[in-house]
């Protein structure tokens, strides 16, 4: 804890990489564990993909439906707190998460590169036009597109589709500048988003990951904080910035 309190006193260009485990603490099931209540008979990362959409678009937008009415509920805990207080301290700092919540921003931090796109930003699966967030209170069948009538889908990326360019050209562009990178709550499973702390890694910069448990990136990382995103970092910026 001290060696990377250290580290982070002293860089200039640090990357906050945030995955599911971030927002655990504010009740958003990750995507891993066993999935409880109403959709427990389902595998998340068996919705979470073109195919299933195509097969059954009202199953998977209810999915996604429901994910939205948890963070509409959800407040922020104290890692997205910690997470825009290091943005305070370090003006260099850029947050990449692969959550499609929005529970950085309201923590209050600014712009996070979001690599698998938000829950917020619904559009067009056939002629890919925007389309308005429905409200506060999910929608059970997916809306259709008043311009091509195709079903309309939810602005996230599933597996086999591409992340948004731009994103992942920014993510990798602050990841290869760092000085150091924090990974926090991912299993670092999922490719390319997986890449981004072994580019940090590869050209110089510290990588210190926040997990309760062990993960591929275990042996990329220069230092290992297990514990609770929401215990672990908090204590970590405090010991960095006080
Ligand atoms: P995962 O669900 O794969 O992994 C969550 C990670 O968070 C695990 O390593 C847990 O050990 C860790 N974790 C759990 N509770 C935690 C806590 N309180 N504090 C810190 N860490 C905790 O989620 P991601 O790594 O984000 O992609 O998954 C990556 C991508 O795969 C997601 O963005 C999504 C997913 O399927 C797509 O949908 C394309």
């Amino acid at each position: 804890m001290d060696e990377a309190a250290e580290w982070l006193r002293q860089a200039r260009r640090v990357v906050v990489f945030t995955g599911a485990g971030v927002s655990a603490e504010s009740g958003i099931p990750t995507f891993r564990e066993a999935q409880t209540g109403l959709w427990a008979r389902y595998d998340a990362q068996q919705l979470a993909t073109p195919e299933a959409f195509a097969a059954d678009p009202d199953l998977v937008w209810g999915w996604y439906e429901w994910r939205r009415a948890a963070v509409v509920r959800a407040s922020p805990n104290a890692a997205h707190v910690a997470v825009a207080d290091i943005e305070r301290h370090k003006a260099g700092t850029t947050v990449v998460t692969q959550n499609v919540d929005d529970l950085h921003e309201r923590a209050g931090s600014r712009e996070p590169v979001h690599l698998h796109g938000s829950l917020f930003a619904p559009r067009c699966a056939g002629c890919h036009a925007a389309f308005a967030p429905p409200g506060e209170l999910p929608t059970e069948a997916a809306p259709r597109c008043e311009l091509c009538a195709s079903p309309v889908r939810p602005g996230v990326v599933w597996f086999g589709e591409a992340l948004p360019a731009e994103a992942l050209e920014r993510a990798v562009q602050v990841a290869y500048e760092c000085d150091v990178l924090l990974t926090i709550g991912t299993s670092g499973l999922v490719y390319p988003a997986a890449e981004i702390p072994l580019v940090a890694k590869r050209s110089g910069g510290k990588v210190i990951q926040i997990n309760p448990a062990a993960t591929p990136l275990d042996e990329e990382s220069d230092v290992n904080l297990r514990g609770k995103a929401a215990e672990v970092l908090p204590a970590l910026v405090e010991r960095a910035f006080s």
